[in-house]
């Protein structure tokens, strides 16, 4: 299959690229693939409510069918005509979050397959802040199922060439819309729990959502490593954001940091390995040897965020095989921040 791939910009969202939209929209209506912008990573998306449209991207991405995808609407209208009904914790953080970075799981009406939610009689639901993929909901029908548009097990893609790397000859379309702007995937909660629970950290952090509910709970097996329980969102149990080399990440103070790092480079680089750093803006001029990137500024977490799967990406381009990462700071969007980070590592953390 060829892939058409669309520059769009989501400042200005003009006729022709209206036009791409429609077209766009047309492709998932009639069953097919396409690959768009959020604001949190690129999704693959569907019609979540065809069934065969759900196989397809599980196909696409190589991804395990038990591991529910998420739905995406355009207005609150459409999502109380998927789900039993619309619990008041949802349309209080709907009113504060939406359209932005929180995923909401709710019980789902016979209008969503099982296909979408991976047998589940739940369904997660959000509403993107982002012209282009909401314009494409509005034209494919009001329901878009989109995971993150990776091959299963890579790092999610923050820009549409990674998209083109992965799902290129399997989709019809990409809509290239720029790096997105947050960078990591959007906050799970799940409203169906007795207290609403935590299931995957993102940018909307758990004091925000404390704000507005009053008490929320965290999955614990997404925060301690030890934890041998079954995460709760399926998808988190997996070994996710894999970067093709092998990644270690050295906490401790930052002299020490930087120099067990500097002497880890040296012994890589005698054996014969290609070597990447993952330093911070104010560390990447102490690191002598290998390829040395900032991930971004300890003192605004964003633009770690922003960065972190683009440098992870970057790294695999450049085929390293070996990675030492900094470690960060667990709170706020920070916890969001390591999990990702300490995933992708597979937990293999030094502390010194
Ligand atoms: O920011 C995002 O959420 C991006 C963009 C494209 O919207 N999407 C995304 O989708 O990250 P994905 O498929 O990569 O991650 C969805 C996660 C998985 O861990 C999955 O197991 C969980 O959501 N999930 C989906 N439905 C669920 C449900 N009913 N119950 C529990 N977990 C669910
Ligand atoms: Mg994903």
């Amino acid at each position: 299959m060829e892939t058409k791939v669309v520059v769009i910009e989501e400042k200005n969202i003009d006729n022709k690229a209206k036009e791409e939209l429609v077209k766009a929209g047309e492709i998932i209506r009639n069953g097919g693939l396409v690959a768009f912008p959020t604001e949190t990573v690129y999704g693959l998306g569907g019609d979540a409510l065809n069934p065969e449209s759900s196989k397809k991207i599980y196909a696409a991405k190589g991804r395990p069918s038990d591991n529910p995808l998420i739905v995406h609407v355009a207005n609150m209208e459409d999502l109380s005509k998927i789900v039993k009904e619309v619990p008041e914790a949802a349309k209080k953080l709907a009113d504060a979050f939406w359209p932005g970075p929180l995923t909401m799981i709710m019980n789902k009406n016979d209008k969503v397959p099982y296909e979408t939610t991976g047998g589940l009689d739940t369904v997660a639901i959000r509403m993107p802040n982002n012209e282009i993929a909401l314009e494409l909901i509005r034209q494919s029908g009001g329901y878009i199922a989109a995971p993150s548009a990776n091959t299963s097990g890579r790092p999610s893609p923050t820009v549409a060439r990674y998209c083109v790397e992965d799902l290129s000859g399997k989709i019809e379309m990409i809509i290239d819309g720029g790096q997105v702007g947050i960078g990591l995937e959007s906050t799970i909660v799940d409203l169906t729990a007795e207290v609403p629970m935590i299931l995957r950290p993102g940018y909307i952090t758990a004091d925000m959502l404390k704000e507005v509910l009053g008490e929320i709970s965290i999955d614990r097996t997404i925060i301690d490593s030890t934890s041998t329980q079954k995460p709760k969102a399926p998808g988190m149990k997996y070994r996710h954001y894999a970067p093709k080399g092998s990644l270690m990440i050295v906490e401790g103070p930052q002299d020490k940091v930087v120099s067990y790092i500097n002497e880890k480079t040296k012994e890589a680089l005698l054996q014969g390995k290609r070597v990447g750093i993952i330093g911070t803006d104010a560390t990447k001029a102490l690191y002598n040897e290998g390829i040395i990137k900032s991930v971004g500024n300890r003192d605004d977490e964003k633009t770690i965020a922003h960065e972190l799967f683009k440098v992870l990406r970057e790294f695999d381009d450049e085929n390293v095989d070996v990675m030492f990462s900094e470690s960060f700071d667990d709170s706020g969007i920070g916890q969001a921040i390591m999990n990702r980070l300490l995933k992708a590592a597979g937990h293999n953390v030094t502390v010194l």
